[in-house]
Parts: structure tokens; C-alpha cells; sequence
């Protein structure tokens, strides 16, 4: 029973917990006309902090498939943040108005504080460079949907692995599954943290490799996970260009993957991915957010307790 908890980081749930979820989502894609009403009378609360598009429609979307509604904001210098309101009154007002929030924002941790004041459940949809469980369970339905199952893939994560907290959610969460490995590809500057190496990886003995070049790995991996370089969390302008195109993914490097290698990505891609890849059919990341909204809607109906 997942009713009235926050979701804050992806080992927030149990296995189990995440399997009720999937098991909704996917109940939800067969019939999504089944569940339009569940939600009526409903209010979701969108607080975003940080620019975003795809995460905050695909709440917003998720909450009006449910037959709920939404408020919020997508720009905080236009609430009451901008006259100096802290988040934990932003926070005590915003779960008097409605039933459940879902807030970004561009400090670690930030999610935990408001889960702190909060009557309501919470949703990370991103604090900062740390975790972003929402997009993890998008990440992971769509692997189980396409990959069948959760368990033995050869995952190569390819791209900004130090700030790119879809990355660490996603490490943290697949490695509850049994016989996952790793293939982390990043330049030198941009590898994952030394937490989630030694919290994460070593200590639950995962096998993993870190590597530079991504045509040296590509041809051992089964899901390739591409993402973004960080612009937002580079305190020097000139770095971010310099490592910026350190990958861009092309058909001539596809042609060295396995055939039957999916690509996610958990987008906005800027240079990473070529267009021509688009319609490879390996390459899934439209699909991928897709999945995002299913999973959002499957994860809000629990949360509020309405199936
Ligand atoms: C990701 C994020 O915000 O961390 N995007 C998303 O949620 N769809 C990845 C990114 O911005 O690069």
C-alpha cells in the first residue's frame, strides 16, 4: 500500500510497492479510457522551480487523463517565492489547497524539506543533481515493457553520469534487480559520484566498468540510456562547451550495437543523438515518455488511494 506516502527517492518503495504501480500502468495503456473518471474532484499541485516541459506535462497530463485538475507554476518568480516565501510555507499552503504535489527544484534535498511540512504526498520530479524517481519509474516500465523484465541487461549509461540525476535514480533502482551490469561511459570530468560508486555499486557487488569511448562498449550493451551534458549545475561556461559533444550517438555507431539494443534517453536531448537514429527502431525514447505518462498517472491513482 503506497496510499498517502511521498516519493522522494527510488528506494522509497519496495519492489513489491514499484510492482503495484507497473502492474496498474500497464492495466492503464490497455484501457486508458477505463480510469478517466478516477481522479474527479482531485487537485494536483505542480510546483516547478526549474524549467522543465516533458516532466511537468506529463503530470499535468497524467492528473487530467485522471479526470483531476491541477494548479501551480512553472516559473516560481511569478508566486509568492519571488517576495522571499520559504518552501515550507510555500509547502503548508500549497497541501491546504490540494491533494497531492509534485515540485521541482534545483537544490538537493529540497524535495525531503517539503515532505517535512507537507499533509499531502510528495513527489520529487527532480531535486537538483540528485534523484529523480518519476523518471526512474518511467525509465524502468519501459525496459520492463520492451525488455522483458527487470532482470540480467547489460545497462551502458553514456553522457553527464556526475550531475545527471536521472542517472543516479536509475542506478540505484536497477540495482535491486538481479543480474544487472553496468557500463557507465562519460569523460573523466563527468563520472558518477563516489557515493553512488561505493554506496551503490560496490557495496551490493554490481559488476561495473568505467570507460571513455562509447564505440569500444556499444556492441556488449542491451540497453543503451544516453542523456544530456548539465549545462544548469556547470559553474564555468567554457567546461560545458568543451564536453558538450563529447558523444553524439549516429547511425554509423549504431551499426556496432546488438539488434536487439533499445535507446532511451530521458530527454530534452540537445546534441547527443542524432536525428538520423530517430528511426531506427532500437531507438525508443519517444515511446519512453509515453510510458512517462502512463506511470504518473498509475503512480498518482496510488498515492491518492483511489485504486
Ligand atoms: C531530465 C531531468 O530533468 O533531469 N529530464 C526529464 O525529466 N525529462 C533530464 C535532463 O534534463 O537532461
Amino acid at each position: 500500500m503506497i496510499k498517502g506516502k511521498h516519493l522522494i527517492d527510488p528506494m522509497d518503495f519496495t519492489v513489491e510497492e514499484l510492482n503495484e504501480v507497473f502492474e496498474l500502468a500497464s492495466q492503464i495503456i490497455s484501457c486508458p479510457e477505463k480510469f478517466s473518471h478516477v481522479c474527479d474532484g482531485k487537485i494536483l499541485a505542480t510546483l516547478f522551480y526549474e524549467p522543465s516541459t516533458r516532466t511537468r506535462f506529463s503530470f499535468e497530463a497524467a492528473m487530467m487523463r485522471l479526470g483531476g485538475k491541477i494548479l501551480g507554476f512553472s516559473e516560481p518568480n511569478s508566486s509568492s517565492v519571488s517576495k522571499g516565501e520559504t518552501l515550507s510555507d510555500t509547502i503548508k499552503m500549497v497541501s491546504i489547497y490540494t491533494d497531492i504535489v509534485a515540485m521541482r527544484h534545483p537544490k538537493e534535498g529540497s524535495a525531503k524539506v517539503a515532505s517535512l511540512f507537507s499533509t499531502v504526498p510528495i513527489i520529487n520530479a527532480g531535486d537538483g543533481g540528485h534523484q529523480h524517481p518519476t523518471q526512474t519509474l518511467t525509465d524502468l516500465l519501459t525496459i520492463k515493457m520492451l525488455k522483458k523484465g527487470l532482470d540480467n541487461h547489460t545497462i551502458g549509461i553514456c553522457g553527464d553520469l556526475k550531475f545527471g540525476r536521472t542517472v543516479h535514480s536509475l542506478i540505484k533502482a536497477m540495482s535491486r534487480y538481479k543480474g544487472n551490469k553496468f557500463v557507465l561511459i562519460s569523460p573523466q570530468e563527468l563520472k558518477i559520484p563516489q557515493y553512488i560508486r561505493e554506496e551503490i555499486l560496490k557495496k551490493n557487488n554490481i559488476e561495473f566498468i568505467e570507460v571513455e569511448r562509447l564505440e569500444d562498449v556499444i556492441e556488449q550493451i542491451d540497453i543503451l540510456y544516453m542523456t544530456r551534458v548539465q549545462k544548469e549545475r556547470f559553474f564555468n561556461e567554457e567546461e560545458y562547451l568543451r564536453l558538450r559533444d563529447s558523444y553524439i550517438l549516429n547511425k554509423e555507431k549504431m551499426s556496432g550495437a546488438k539488434d536487439d539494443m533499445i535507446v532511451m534517453h530521458p530527454l530534452p536531448r540537445v546534441n547527443e543523438i542524432s536525428y538520423e537514429v530517430d528511426d531506427d527502431k532500437r531507438a525508443v525514447y519517444f515511446k519512453q515518455a509515453e510510458y512517462g505518462m502512463y506511470v504518473r498517472m498509475a503512480l498518482i491513482a496510488k498515492l491518492l488511494g483511489v485504486l
